[in-house]
């Protein structure tokens, strides 16, 4: 099985993320870390810790970086809830988290898997860029760093700032121009990786806990998205779910279309800050340091939503 790290700020689409790396049964999971972001950082490490008891997941889960390496912490209460799943409790694990810091465990897990772990990083790269940071060799030790972030498009966040590389840019501009091999799964991909809806809706209804705490989450997604969009169809609902897309090209080589090209963050001072600036005919001279997924199969991902759902029947 492939080693991997999650690194993320649970998060209904990080919670969905982590249920579809599990359920694909390729990788070796060997730890979820996390970090403030989508909500505070003491939410993110107990919902990634009951994530994984939920689904069996028998992993290290380790905090991290409590605030961005610029900045104060930015959270999105508004889209995941008051603690980042929906409102939805589940129950508490019994397995305390680890006591290393989240950037520990990735150099840790790098040097033990020598050369072969992949991080998928589904939040801001603030414990990535603290790991290179440390120890900038690191870049060369992980086979390779996927991450939900940035656009080659418009932002969510703002004009052109994508949540995660806007919360904390400087991270960003560390990791990507580390010399790590980095794949960007963008909004520009993310927003057509959408699960077909008669799937997605006779799957979220099947029996079964997870499936079941899954269900309630959607609810309040369905909920949270009507109330700025109005003609939103509860009945047909699917919600985009960008950190699933990254995870879901990773599971099937097949699902997103990615070429190399030079990116650059926009750090600081202008309006486009946290912006992901592709140079699509190389014009800057900068390495091509980042292979940028273009186009995503849906019809792949739906595929890859059946296999999740039949995982956690009755589980
Ligand atoms: C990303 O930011 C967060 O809201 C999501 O969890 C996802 O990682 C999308 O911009
Ligand atoms: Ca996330």
């Amino acid at each position: 099985k492939r080693p991997l790290i999650i690194d993320c700020d649970p998060g209904i689409d990080d919670f969905v993320a982590i249920l579809l790396a599990h359920s694909s049964q390729q990788f070796d999971i060997r730890a979820i870390t996390t970090l403030g972001g989508n909500v505070r950082p003491e939410y993110t490490a107990a919902n990634a810790r009951d994530t994984a008891a939920l689904i069996g997941l028998d992993c290290a889960v380790g905090a991290g970086a409590q605030t961005p390496l610029m900045g104060d912490l930015i959270t999105a209460e508004y889209v995941h809830g008051p603690t980042g799943l929906g409102g939805v409790q589940l129950p508490q694990a019994r397995r305390e988290l680890d006591r290393r810091p989240a950037w520990d465990i990735l150099y840790d897990e790098a040097c033990r898997c020598r050369g072969k772990l992949e991080i998928a990083a589904l939040g801001p790269l603030t414990n990535v860029a603290i790991m290179l940071r440390k120890h900038p060799e690191a870049a060369f030790m992980i086979d390779k760093l996927h991450i939900m972030g940035g656009s080659t498009t418009v932002g969510n966040h703002s004009a052109y700032g994508e949540f995660n590389i806007w919360e904390d840019p400087l991270a960003a501009d560390i990791v990507f121009t580390s010399g790590i091999d980095l794949r960007m799964v963008g909004l520009n991909c993310t927003a057509q990786g959408v699960c077909a809806a008669d799937v997605w809706q006779s799957g979220i209804h099947r029996p079964g806990a997870v499936l079941s705490k899954l269900r309630q989450m959607m609810d309040y997604s369905a909920e949270q998205t009507r109330s700025w969009r109005p003609d939103t169809d509860i009945l047909h609902y699917v919600p985009e779910l960008p950190d699933a897309v990254a995870v879901a090209g990773m599971i099937d080589d097949t699902l997103l279309r990615c070429r190399r090209y030079p990116v650059l963050i926009e750090v600081s001072g202008t309006p486009s800050v946290g912006r992901t600036l592709v140079d699509w005919d190389g014009v800057s001279g900068r390495p091509r340091n980042c292979e940028v997924a273009l186009q995503v199969d849906a019809a792949r991902i739906t595929e890859l939503y059946r296999q999740m759902f039949a995982f956690y029947e009755e589980r």
